[in-house]
């Protein structure tokens, strides 16, 4: 039976322009390539697909060119927020016939009311930093969006990790103030996940008693050096995307999808049973 909604989750996409490779290292336009066609080809069809930041890597115009060029031969719906590799001012223009997007608002926030499931956007940006932050004007318009539907299922994205991962260079660019955002939640039972990026790794974490998941990156992944002061680095791990899979009976599971050519499907059972 089709489940009632399935959001899948890419992040990271750190596109430049000119068929650069981001850190003289990764091919980041050919890694979201192939998660667009890995994408396309899932069957059944997820309902949407959300970007959770960091789509560009120095936020020019002509990386959003490159991003947009691929975004749009996705055959699903997809929406987006913004990450601290990101412009605001770029990704709007990037991205300013797209109907979730408020071109005039100050923060790149929406929600998406269309499905089984709200989608809830959020703009933890700083502009010129790395860390996040929810002003009390972005937490503001979240509780307003909450109050608005209380008792629909909901997910809520923003880019930055609202907990402490153990990886001590990115959680020094954390979501700032993570406890405002749990004191709004904490009075929304309907949101059934947290949604981030940020991290280049597939987490689960939790605020207050709302899971968080944030996504791996679509091509490469943060080092998980735990040593404090650990070195910035990354690696080439296999780059992944997340399935959120919601139904009204079971609720809501995520998967964890890696990005790449694999062997199989095989069957467990032949004629015989149990194949030994
Ligand atoms: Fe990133």
């Amino acid at each position: 039976m089709k489940p009632d909604f399935v959001l899948a989750q890419i992040s990271d996409l750190h596109i430049k322009a000119g068929g650069r490779l981001s850190y003289r290292k990764v091919d980041t336009l050919g890694a979201l390539k192939a998660a667009v066609a890995r994408l396309n080809s899932l069957t059944p069809r997820p309902d949407a697909v959300a970007i959770t930041g960091d789509l560009t890597d120095f936020g020019t115009p002509e990386e959003y060119a490159a991003v947009r060029a691929v975004l749009d031969t996705l055959t699903l719906p997809w929406f987006a927020i913004a990450g601290n590799h990101d412009s605001r001012p770029a990704f709007r223009d990037a991205f300013r016939d797209c109907d979730w997007l408020n071109p005039q608002a100050e923060f790149i926030q929406w929600c998406v009311d269309r499905f089984p499931v709200r989608l809830i956007g959020l703009d933890s940006t700083v502009a010129e930093q790395p860390w996040g932050e929810l002003c009390p004007a972005r937490l503001a318009w979240l509780q307003e969006q909450l109050a608005a539907a209380p008792e629909k299922p909901t997910i809520v994205m923003l880019h930055h990790h609202p907990f402490i991962s153990g990886i001590d260079h990115m959680d020094r660019q954390n979501l700032r103030d993570a406890d405002a955002l749990a004191n709004v939640l904490a009075d929304a039972p309907q949101v059934l996940r947290i949604l981030c990026g940020h991290v280049h790794r597939f987490m689960v974490s939790q605020l207050g008693s709302t899971i968080v998941c944030s996504a791996p990156g679509t091509s490469h992944q943060v080092t998980p050096d735990f040593a404090p002061d650990g070195p910035s680095t990354f690696s080439l791990e296999p780059a992944g995307f997340l399935l959120h899979r919601w139904s009204a009976v079971n609720g809501i599971a995520t998967h964890y999808c890696p990005i790449g050519q694999f062997d199989g499907p095989w069957p467990f059972y032949d004629q015989n049973g149990l194949i030994d």
